[in-house]
Parts: C-alpha cells; sequence; structure tokens
C-alpha cells in the first residue's frame, strides 16, 4: 500500500478542521507512517456555507456516493452528526470493507454495539476519539493506557458549551442565552444546541467512557441527565458564597455488580482541580485501582482540537492497516464474549450532599419547620444561611446538607414544598464536597 486514501462526510466545523489538519500536517503524518494520507473526496450537502478553509480543486462533493462507492477510498470519516442518515452512511461503509472514524456521540450511545459488531463482522476498524473530550485522548487512554487497572471513577465535564456558559455566567455575569449565541459562533455547540445544555450530549459521552471503563454497555435511558436551564444566577451567587462553583458534571462509578451513571449540574469546592476548568476546556478525572486519578484537561470541543483527535484516528487506523493488524484493540477495550448489559444504580438510591434553596416567608419559625422535616427524613444539614429581611415577601434560605439519599431528599422537599411558609418549588442542586 503506498498511499492512505480518505473521504469524509459533512464539510462543518469539525470536517473543516479535519481536512486543514489533514492537508498542512500531511509531512508530518508521512513521516508517522512511511506513506502519505490523501484527501480523496470531501463530501457535503450544503453549497452555500462559507468555510475558513479551501480545499484543493476535485475534492470536495456534493454526492456522499463519492466517497461511500469510491473502491480506491480505505477510510470514510463520518462528520454529519445526527443519527440518520449517519447511521446508514457509516453501515454502507462498513459493508464496503471501509475503516470508519466518527466524532457522533449520539449516534454511538444509540447504535454504537450494533455498529461495532458489523465492523467486527466485516473485519474493519471504527475509530471515535473525537466522540468524547474534543481534543484530549481519553478513549485511547481507556482503551490502552490503563488497560492493567479497574476502573472506579470518571469524575468529567465534558460538555465544552455547558462549561463555556456557565464559566462565562460565574466569572462574568453574563446572560444565559447571550453566552450560547457566542458559543454556537464559536462552533461548540451542537446544531440542536438543547443537546448541550439539557445534559444529553453530556450524556451520551459518559454513556461511551462508562462502557469503555467498566467492559459494558450502557442504555442511554439509564443515564440520569439533567440540564443547566435552571440554574439561577443566585443559586451561582450562593454557591460562591459557601466556597463552591457550579459545574455540570458527568460521574460514573463502579460498585461492583452495580455502576453509576448520572450527568447533572454539580456544586464543587471552588479550589478542586476540576472547578476551576472553565470555558471551552473539558475535564475528566479517571481513577483506577491501581494507578490511583488521572487528570484530563483540553479542549472539548471546536474545529481543531476535535479535528486533531479525528487525524489521530485516522493515523492509529493507518498504521493497522499498513501492519495489517486491524481489530488487534477491540472497540469497548474489553473483548465482546465479556461485555454484559450494565445494571445502572437508580437515581433515587444514590446518595450525595445536597444544596437546597427555599423560597420562605419571612416569619418566625420558618427555618424550625422546614429543618424540622428535613430531620424527619434522616437528612442532616452542614450549614444553612438566610439572605435578607422582608415582612411581606418570600426571601431564600439556603441548606447545605450531609450525605443524604436522593429519595429521601425528594420527599421532603414534597412536603417542604407544601408548607403555607413555602412560595416556591424549592431549588436543588447535588453537592460534592470531595472531588
Ligand atoms: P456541522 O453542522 O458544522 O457540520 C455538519 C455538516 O454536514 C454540515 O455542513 C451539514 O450540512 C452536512 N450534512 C448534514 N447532513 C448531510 C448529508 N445527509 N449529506 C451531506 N452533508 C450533510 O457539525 P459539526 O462539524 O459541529 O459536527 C459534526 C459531528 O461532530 C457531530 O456528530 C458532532 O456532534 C460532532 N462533534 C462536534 C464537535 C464540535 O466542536 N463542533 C466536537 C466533537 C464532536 P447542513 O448544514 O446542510 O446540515
Ligand atoms: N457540542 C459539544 C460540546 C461538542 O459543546 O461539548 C463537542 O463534543
Amino acid at each position: 500500500m503506498d498511499a492512505i486514501h480518505v473521504g469524509i462526510l459533512g464539510f462543518g466545523t469539525v470536517g473543516t478542521g479535519t481536512a486543514q489538519i489533514l492537508l498542512e500536517n500531511k509531512d508530518l503524518i508521512l513521516q508517522r507512517l512511511g506513506v502519505p494520507v490523501c484527501l480523496a473526496k470531501v463530501a457535503d450537502r450544503d453549497l452555500e456555507r462559507k468555510r475558513n478553509y479551501p480545499l484543493p480543486d476535485g475534492v470536495f462533493t456534493t454526492r456522499v456516493e463519492d466517497v461511500l462507492e469510491d473502491p480506491s477510498i480505505h477510510i470514510v470519516v463520518e462528520l454529519i452528526g445526527g443519527l440518520e442518515p449517519a447511521l446508514s452512511f457509516i453501515r454502507r461503509a462498513i459493508a464496503g470493507g471501509k475503516h470508519v472514524v466518527t466524532a457522533n456521540k449520539a449516534l454511538l450511545a444509540h447504535a454504537g454495539a450494533q455498529l461495532f459488531g458489523e465492523a467486527a463482522a466485516r473485519g474493519v476498524e471504527i475509530g471515535f476519539e473525537a466522540s468524547v473530550g474534543g481534543g484530549i485522548p481519553i478513549i485511547r487512554a481507556l482503551k490502552e493506557g490503563f488497560a492493567a487497572n479497574q476502573i472506579q471513577s470518571i469524575y468529567s465535564i465534558i460538555n465544552g458549551t455547558g462549561n463555556y456558559i456557565l464559566s462565562r455566567m460565574t466569572n462574568e455575569g453574563r446572560k444565559f442565552a447571550d453566552v450560547l449565541k457566542e458559543a454556537q459562533e464559536k462552533g461548540y455547540a451542537e446544531k440542536d444546541p438543547t443537546l448541550d445544555v439539557e445534559g444529553i450530549d453530556s450524556a451520551h459521552k459518559i454513556a461511551i467512557l462508562a462502557s469503555l471503563a467498566f467492559g459494558v454497555t450502557v442504555p442511554l435511558e439509564s443515564v440520569y441527565t439533567e440540564g443547566i436551564t435552571h440554574i439561577d444566577p443566585l443559586d451561582i451567587q450562593f454557591a460562591r458564597e459557601f466556597g463552591f462553583k457550579i459545574k455540570l458534571l458527568a460521574i460514573a462509578k463502579n460498585h461492583g455488580d452495580q455502576i453509576e451513571v448520572r450527568v447533572h449540574p454539580t456544586m464543587l469546592p471552588s479550589e478542586s482541580p476540576i472547578a476551576k476548568v472553565d470555558g471551552v476546556f473539558n475535564a475528566i478525572q479517571v481513577e483506577g485501582d491501581w494507578v490511583g486519578k488521572n487528570m484530563f484537561i483540553g479542549r472539548g470541543a471546536g474545529a481543531l482540537p476535535t479535528g486533531s483527535a479525528v487525524v489521530g484516528d485516522i493515523v492509529d487506523i493507518s498504521r493497522s492497516l499498513l501492519k495489517r493488524a486491524c481489530g488487534r484493540v477491540s472497540p469497548l477495550s474489553t473483548l465482546p464474549r465479556y461485555v454484559r448489559p450494565a445494571r445502572v444504580k437508580a437515581m433515587e438510591s444514590i446518595s450525595s450532599e445536597f444544596y437546597l434553596r427555599c423560597s420562605a416567608l419571612d416569619k418566625p419559625g420558618v427555618m424550625a419547620k422546614i429543618s424540622g422535616v428535613l430531620g424527619r427524613h434522616g437528612i442532616s444539614i452542614a450549614s444553612v444561611i438566610q439572605k435578607g429581611r422582608h415582612e411581606e415577601r418570600a426571601v431564600p434560605v439556603v441548606f447545605v446538607t450531609h450525605s443524604a439519599r436522593e429519595q429521601d431528599v425528594r420527599d421532603a422537599l414534597g412536603e417542604i414544598d407544601r408548607l403555607e411558609v413555602v412560595t416556591e418549588k424549592t431549588m436543588l442542586v447535588r453537592l460534592e464536597s470531595s472531588v
């Protein structure tokens, strides 16, 4: 084989970054492989879109068939996103004996097992480094670097858009909608940004990481998912007063025969390493039984960081092709015959600390009533603050609890929110003081 031929589907944000890196670093890639990687075709239906990077003549096409049906193309890079037609395109590529690289975490979270099975049966590889953590090589680290370890936990910020929004709201007092628009303009957000801000993109990614870490399949519906749209600037302010920051965390924990997988806004001590990761940066803390804690930090979205991960996969697959060693590492690291369906702990049975902000009328005995309900449900209070004094209007009363069971807290809030002195639904944010 004297060259590796690559075809890209989708010339948007990541497609442009990938093409730029392949073309501008072609000499470096040649030195690493011994043969050149040629960008043969780039297919996209959008003729109008302004791109920051010009392609050489004859490379751009509006027909995906020019990629999928070209027998000289070895690797198909899927960068159009979404479920269909991306799934059908990848299946066609695999059926045609082509290797695949994709950044499509939504598709992998929904249909990864099917695609990995089809690829193995056809003897081709699927690279998906860009699907989690943008430019951070976390997939390869879990598959290969940590292969000696039983992974115990993953605490992560894996949505660049969400982190960008929360950081700007926290550090600059900016408005949610304005900062989301900025993230969209920078190419960080998904085509449908509700995936980012409702925590769904993080759920897709933590399902992928948990599969790799624990050797299981994780049904998406078992991932508890809560986004950041209900975070009020008031809570960001209270968090600061308590010495915390709010981050959209994706957490996976190994409990032996069960696992925990969840995504939700979380208060963290401001001084914890993960809380200091701001803007589009992602942070992934992996704890293995022998290696202990490791922290990965890097740009979690954007054309070039993500393109870097895509090109890393192209180089990796090219090496396998050139050494005739395709399939050397199983897609989930664990061999398929040992991969089992995950038993995911119900959210109600999980324990953590909590931040609870009640809106209560400022009357004598109110604090005692609320704390009485918490006490009856076995929830112990670590600290409390009440802000302002107002005879007629409600004021915020904030409780930080010690570790409590989710179900007990929900039951207590059901009662608290029915108290006559409580005027609004209580705001709940989970808290992890030891991360
Ligand atoms: P973009 O929307 O910027 O690019 C996708 C391109 O594919 C668009 O030009 C789109 O055209 C085109 N396209 C869509 N459907 C078809 C089709 N049927 N045939 C041909 N072209 C098509 O998306 P991104 O580059 O941001 O994302 C691509 C993938 O990478 C997604 O899976 C995303 O989740 C993932 N990803 C994105 C990151 C980022 O930072 N942006 C980071 C990590 C992963 P049209 O505009 O007409 O739909
Ligand atoms: N929309 C995603 C994010 C892109 O903001 O993290 C990277 O996967």
